[in-house]
């Protein structure tokens, strides 16, 4: 079965093309990061302009690369959300009309179970579950329970910003430009972590939920405080984020795994595309199964959309009806 996916959540106009769920025929990012890097981060209404501008060439250019037509596409999958509600719209009323025309079935994807289908995409799901699932994303931080594909329980999230927000955050109190996280990872490389101490955020009695606010207001006390304005002291702080922030993470993701008996963790999301994370988890972890997404499939992306797309339109068996709304927040997965 060969599904066209489109992504359109946030600041990324996206298509695919995939086969049966896994084999990806193409995969066409049109990022729009040169657009929003002078404001520091994302201005909803250029995102929807952008994806409007954008968004058809995308398709031709996703059908082009797989080398193949409208006219052979078996299902057209969007995200629906949650993300920006503007630039949401651009992606699921292309794919409406498409199915619409096309006389095809459509169905709608939620985006963060997409990001965690991202790194199942290429194993054989039959020894996989249970398993527990980290969403590290600019948007998202939670903690879930896999039982099976389109199966979850919901473990914990944060209760302020996500994970990706608060890179975004600190590399803007320290000058850096949007994306923050790559920078905050490069600098961070040749840091001291010690030189300034940094706590991460505890929520009371829920002691795997996440928050991040308060360590992000750490790094900005401690600028004042300090006069960061060396290269070296920038370095400095931003190793001292990265190394407590994802030290909080990796603890509470392997207490969850232990909690719920699994050996296996997914992880998904832009913030998984950083190398010291990965070590981390190889590290503390060294017994569990970790499974990362490539780095194609990290940031946002709509293979991961065509993928899930086609094992979700399995399970209904039917066509989501046309009247899908758009969702800037999804409560439950
Ligand atoms: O998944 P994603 O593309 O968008 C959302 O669904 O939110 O993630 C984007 C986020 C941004 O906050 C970005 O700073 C972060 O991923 N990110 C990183 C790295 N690369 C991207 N964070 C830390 N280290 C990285 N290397
Ligand atoms: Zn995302």
């Amino acid at each position: 079965m060969l599904v066209l996916g489109i992504e359109s959540t946030c600041d990324e106009t996206a298509c695919a093309i995939v086969e049966d769920g896994k084999k990806i025929l193409s995969n066409v990012v049109s990022s729009q990061i040169d657009l929003h890097r002078e404001f520091g981060g994302v201005v909803p209404e250029l995102s929807c302009r952008r994806h409007i501008d954008v968004m058809l060439s995308v398709v031709d250019q996703a059908l082009n690369e797989a080398s193949v037509t409208l006219d052979e596409i078996d299902l057209i999958a969007a995200a629906y959300g949650p993300g920006l509600i503007g630039a949401l719209l651009i992606g699921l009323n292309t794919a409406k009309t498409l199915a619409l025309t096309l006389q095809k079935p459509f169905i709608g994807v939620n985006h963060i179970e997409a990001h965690l289908y991202a790194a199942l995409m290429d194993q054989p799901q039959d020894s996989l579950f249970p398993c527990i699932g980290a969403v590290l994303s600019g948007g998202h931080t939670s903690l879930i329970r896999i039982n099976a594909l389109g199966d979850y329980t919901p473990i914990s999230e944060t209760v302020d910003d996500a994970i990706g927000e608060a890179f975004d955050k600190v590399a803007k109190i320290l000058n850096l430009p949007y994306p923050g996280g790559p920078e905050i990872e490069k600098l961070a490389k040749t840091g001291n972590p010690e030189r300034f101490p940094l706590k991460a955020g505890r929520v009371k009695e829920r002691p795997l939920h996440f928050s991040f606010s308060g360590i992000k207001t750490g790094v900005l006390y401690t600028c004042q405080n300090h006069q960061i304005t060396e290269h070296q002291d920038k370095c400095d702080l931003a190793a001292s984020f990265q190394t407590t922030a994802f030290a909080d993470i990796v603890k509470k993701t392997l207490r969850a795994a232990n909690d719920e008996e699994c050996s296996t963790i997914v992880l998904g999301g832009g913030v998984t595309n950083n190398r010291y994370l990965r070590t981390l988890f190889a590290k503390e972890a060294p017994e569990h199964r970790i499974l990362w997404p490539k780095p194609e499939l990290t940031l946002d992306n709509a293979a991961m959309i065509a993928g899930l797309g086609y094992h979700r339109y399995r399970f209904k068996g039917v066509s989501d009806p046309l009247t899908l709304e758009a969702a800037t927040r999804i409560a439950r997965m």
